[in-house]
C-alpha cells in the first residue's frame, strides 16, 4: 500500500540520506543534501513523498511563485515506476493547489527525458518555452484535476494520510 504524505522539514532532515540515494538512481537528476534542505517559498506546504512499508519510494518537491507552483524535483524509485505512484503524488499536489487557489503548475524537463515528457503530456502539461535542452511546461490546475479524476480509480485515494 502506498501512502502519500506532506514533506515536513523534520521528515526531510531525518530522511535526507534516502532522498539523496533516490536521486542517484537517475542520471543527470542527482541532488545533494544542500539541494534538498534549501528554503523555498511554500516548500513545506506543497511538497509530498510516497512511502511503502515505511520506505521512501518517491517525492515531488515544489515551491510557490506568485500564483503558480514550480516543481523542482519529481521522481519515483526505479523499482516502482509505472505503478501509479507519480500520479498519486501529482494528485495530492493538485488537491492542495485547488484548496489554496493556485492557478497552475510549472516545471522544466530535459528534452531527452521521454518517459517524464510522456507522463506530463498525459496530464495536460503544455510546452510554454523551449530553451536549449529544456522544455518549460505548464498545466492549469483545473484542467489537471479533470484529467486526474478520469484516470485515478474511484476507490483509489488521492488524499494525504497526514
Ligand atoms: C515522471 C515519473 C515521476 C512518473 O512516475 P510513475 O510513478 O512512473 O508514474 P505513473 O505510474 O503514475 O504513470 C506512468 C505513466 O507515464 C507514462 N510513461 C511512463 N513511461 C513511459 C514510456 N517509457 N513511454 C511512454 N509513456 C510512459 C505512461 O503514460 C504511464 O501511464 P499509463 O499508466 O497510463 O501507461 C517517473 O517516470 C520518474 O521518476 N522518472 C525519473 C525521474 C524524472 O525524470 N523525473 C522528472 C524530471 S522533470
Amino acid at each position: 500500500m502506498v501512502f502519500i504524505k506532506r514533506i515536513s522539514k523534520k521528515y526531510m532532515k531525518d530522511n535526507i540520506k534516502n532522498f539523496v540515494k533516490l536521486t542517484k538512481k537517475f542520471e543527470g537528476l542527482h541532488w545533494y543534501e544542500n539541494n534538498f534542505l534549501i528554503e523555498l517559498d511554500g516548500k513545506w506546504n506543497y511538497s509530498f513523498y510516497a512511502e511503502i512499508n515505511m520506505k521512501l519510494v518517491g517525492f515531488i518537491i515544489c515551491s510557490k511563485k506568485n500564483n503558480y507552483i514550480h516543481v523542482h524535483r519529481f521522481m519515483v524509485d526505479k523499482e516502482f515506476l509505472n505503478e501509479g505512484i507519480g500520479t498519486k503524488l501529482l494528485c495530492n499536489l493538485c488537491e492542495k493547489c485547488i484548496s489554496e487557489n493556485i492557478d497552475s503548475i510549472q516545471l522544466k524537463v530535459d528534452k531527452k527525458n521521454i518517459q517524464a515528457i510522456s507522463f506530463y503530456n498525459k496530464y495536460g502539461f503544455e510546452n510554454i518555452e523551449i530553451k536549449d535542452n529544456l522544455l518549460l511546461k505548464s498545466v492549469e490546475v483545473k484542467k489537471l484535476l479533470k484529467i486526474l479524476k478520469s484516470k485515478v480509480k474511484a476507490n483509489d485515494t488521492c488524499s494525504t494520510t497526514t
